[in-house]
């Protein structure tokens, strides 16, 4: 259940979504909680998001008769920025357990909101057809944006973006710089906060905080 916001943006109206999502905003919500609903609505947006990939027939037995069965056609890389996408990794595994997963490492400066990269474990040639990109938070996008770029450079020619929560710029950034790009999101927030304080600026309005620091107990 997804409703389609743009061109390439979806945003799931799932009732269950809806609810964990409630409950990751929580501020009283404890880091092992907040790990197992990253990990569950990670799986429900990737639920949504793969209605396309592509099948192969497959021969098969059942215990009874011969059968013409089909699987999915496609090698799916996962590629976390780390940290905080590290946390939707598992929920996804579940579902597609034959997926590769590759880390990308930025951070945010605080000062810039520009990301850095600090670590690439990208083997030499894309072994993947489609690269689904994990974070759960898309702000200004700068971070999503940079971990596509590394990807196309790579070779990767299908990729998605799964997040979990984004605000209207970072959207709007994503969809600009790789319009190719399908956005897969549990909700769009209002804004980014400014420098009306106490947050810093550049978060999520209302959103929940920083989900690494929130996943990792580091806040
Ligand atoms: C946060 C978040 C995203 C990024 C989003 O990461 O997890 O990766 O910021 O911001 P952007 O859309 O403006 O780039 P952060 O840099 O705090 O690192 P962390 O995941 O290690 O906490």
């Amino acid at each position: 259940m997804s409703s389609k916001t743009s061109s390439n943006v979806f945003r799931s109206t799932h009732p269950l979504v809806t609810h964990k999502l409630t409950l990751l905003r929580d501020k009283r919500t404890e880091p092992k909680k907040f790990r197992e609903l990253v990990s569950e609505v990670a799986a429900m947006l990737v639920y949504e998001a793969t209605l396309d990939l592509p099948l192969k027939p497959q021969p098969i037995e059942t215990p009874l008769a011969e059968f013409e069965g089909h699987v999915v056609q496609d090698k799916i890389g996962l590629v976390p920025i780390l940290r905080a996408g590290l946390g939707m990794v598992n929920g996804i595994w579940n579902l597609i357990p034959q997926a590769e997963v590759w880390h990308i490492g930025l951070y945010r400066d605080e000062q810039t909101l520009q990301p850095v990269e600090y670590y690439n474990k990208l083997p030499v040639s894309p072994t993947v057809q489609l690269c689904l990109v994990l974070d759960p938070m898309l702000a200004t996008g700068g971070s999503a944006v940079a971990t596509i770029d590394i990807l196309k450079d790579w070779g990767a020619d299908r990729i998605k973006f799964v997040g979990i929560l984004a605000a209207p710029e970072g959207v709007q950034a994503l969809s600009d710089a790789h319009p190719d790009v399908p956005i897969h999101m549990a909700v769009i927030d209002e804004r980014l906060t400014g420098d009306e304080g106490p947050w810093p600026a550049g978060f999520i309005w209302p959103g929940l905080g920083d989900a690494g620091d929130r996943q990792f107990g580091t806040g």
